[in-house]
């Protein structure tokens, strides 16, 4: 009985009993302006609108004097001088739970799908800090993602964080898609900003399908959204990822895409007032993107392994937003343009992609395998014009005449079918055929590292051993000692 009554006890205490108000008194452009009410900065308030009968929800962006700016997370058409402002008492905040699962919902948490409400009772915060860093899980568990050229060559860890970068129209929405359906994490949260209704709508009923969305949260704001819902967005996502991480899962994210998100920042910075920088782009953003990115990766209870793709402007790798995000990320996938117009897809280009947590989760026969290919594939594209133009005289090198031989091979294995699912038993069952390197059972595992040593523990172990020896040859010891060492721990490492 007394636990039935405590449950509204809680309620009343953590209710606020007094509404704080305010009206409307300018809009600006984006920007509504209002005499109150009291409230603190990233404060969510329903604005009414008597005219149409209707309310839309305003996020309080800063102050001037007696006057609060707020943005609006919908349509605005009704507003007029003098409407009523409530304060919610709290920033924008996420419904999370189960129930989300197989859910489309937009930056609010609105349930956009037409399938009734949500009947949630928790709520994550949407704006929130990263996991301390020090009790973060190491990142020592593959996640697949059942393309043949990542779960090979760049192999992703549990809790990594990868960009896909490319200009429009070269398949990084597809490549995600392909992502989604074949993944071994147990739950996408999919964060679609910026794209048009269409794209949105292909994604969820083609791509996904009702077997990928089962496992799926996905959140929407579309191209034609206030920028705030836009900005948001991002962050919406990011908190239901950070509720099913926190729920010991290993959660794969996906944003499509950074540059409309960098967009939405752009056009708030610019129109609160900020001077713009680079491109145009007010300092806040390259505040923004870092904060955002470092949410995601592993905590002490589960993971969140994220894909971001970036649109890069121009097919320029250098734009400001591409360079913020690829010096974030531990690791770029990136696509290119003649690859794809060869309709060689999924359009990776292997020689400039890397995933730097690849080696922790790739097992020694494999990496020897990898070692092997990515060579192949470089010495071929070294020497492809001489090639091409049959200058190149068989017989000249070794390297180059068995780059020739497997091309045609190498090439078939880089290639996947936007609609197939790759194994890892496969794939480097396929990676061992070509690069002729023995792959063992054992390998194919999760973990499949797990009894390598680190370079550290490499380090430590030699010590120990030699401690006996270096102590009686101290005196001896000199610049060649070290240089012995080093090369000693390095044939080490090659050998494990
Ligand atoms: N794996 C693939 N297989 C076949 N066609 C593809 C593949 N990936 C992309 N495409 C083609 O490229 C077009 C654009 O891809 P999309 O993923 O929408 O690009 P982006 O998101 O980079 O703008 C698709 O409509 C499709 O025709
Ligand atoms: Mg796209």
């Amino acid at each position: 009985m007394e636990a039935f009554f405590n449950k509204y006890l809680s309620k009343v205490k953590t209710t606020e009993t007094i509404l704080y108000t305010g009206h409307v008194t300018a809009v600006k452009g984006m920007m509504i302006e209002s005499n109150g009410p009291r409230s603190v900065i990233g404060e969510i308030c329903t604005i009414k609108m008597p005219y149409n009968n209707s309310t839309v929800l305003a996020e309080v962006m800063g102050f001037d004097g007696n006057t609060v700016k707020l943005m609006p997370y919908g349509s605005t058409a009704g507003i007029e001088i003098g409407c009523e402002i409530i304060a919610s008492g709290h920033v924008l905040q996420v419904p999370v739970g189960k129930n989300l699962l197989g859910r489309v919902i937009d930056a609010c948490g609105n349930p956009i799908d037409g399938k009734g409400s949500l009947e949630v009772t928790e709520y994550y915060p949407a704006i929130a800090d990263a996991p301390n860093p020090i009790s973060r899980k190491p990142n020592d568990k593959r996640i697949l993602t059942g393309v043949r050229i990542i779960d090979s060559l760049f192999t992703c860890a549990n809790g990594q964080r990868l960009g896909i970068f490319a200009g429009s129209g070269v398949g990084k929405s597809t490549l995600l898609s392909t992502i989604a359906r074949n993944t071994n994490a147990d739950i996408n949260v999919i964060g679609l900003i910026g794209e048009r209704g269409r794209e949105v709508n292909d994604f969820i009923e083609r791509d996904l399908g009702e077997e990928g969305m089962k496992r799926s949260v996905v959140i929407v704001a579309t191209s034609d959204a206030p920028s705030i819902a836009r900005l948001r967005a991002a962050y919406t996502t990011t908190a239901v990822a950070e509720y099913f991480r926190d729920q010991g899962k290993d959660v794969m994210l996906m944003m499509d895409n950074m540059t409309r998100f960098a967009h939405a920042q752009r056009e708030i910075g610019l129109s609160a007032g900020e001077a713009p920088a680079q491109r145009g782009y007010p300092p806040s953003v390259f505040d923004m993107i870092p904060k955002l990115l470092e949410r995601t990766g592993t905590n002490e209870k589960g993971s969140i392994t994220a894909f971001y793709n970036v649109l890069v402007d121009g097919d320029d790798m250098d734009e400001p937003i591409t360079d913020k995000v690829r010096g974030t990320l531990d690791g770029h996938i990136i696509l290119s343009r003649k690859l794809a117009e060869q309709r060689h897809y999924p359009a990776i280009d292997p020689l400039k992609s890397i995933s730097r947590l690849a080696r922790r989760v790739t097992g020694t026969q494999t990496l020897k395998a990898v070692t092997k290919l990515s060579r192949l594939i470089a010495i071929y594209e070294d020497n492809r014009e001489m090639i091409m133009a049959g200058v190149y005289a068989k017989g000249s090198s070794p390297e180059v005449d068995a780059a020739i031989d497997k091309h045609g091979a190498i090439e078939e294995f880089l290639c996947q079918e936007e609609y197939e699912h790759c194994t890892i038993e496969d794939t480097l069952q396929k990676l061992s055929v070509l690069t002729e390197i023995e792959i063992p059972e054992e390998e194919y595992e999760e973990r499949p590292a797990a009894g390598r040593k680190t370079v550290a523990q490499l380090v430590h172990q030699h010590k120990e051993e030699n401690v006996t020896s270096a102590n009686e040859t101290a005196s001896a010891a000199d610049s060649t000692g070290m240089a012995n060492q080093i090369s000693q721990i390095s044939s080490a490492m090659q050998n494990q």
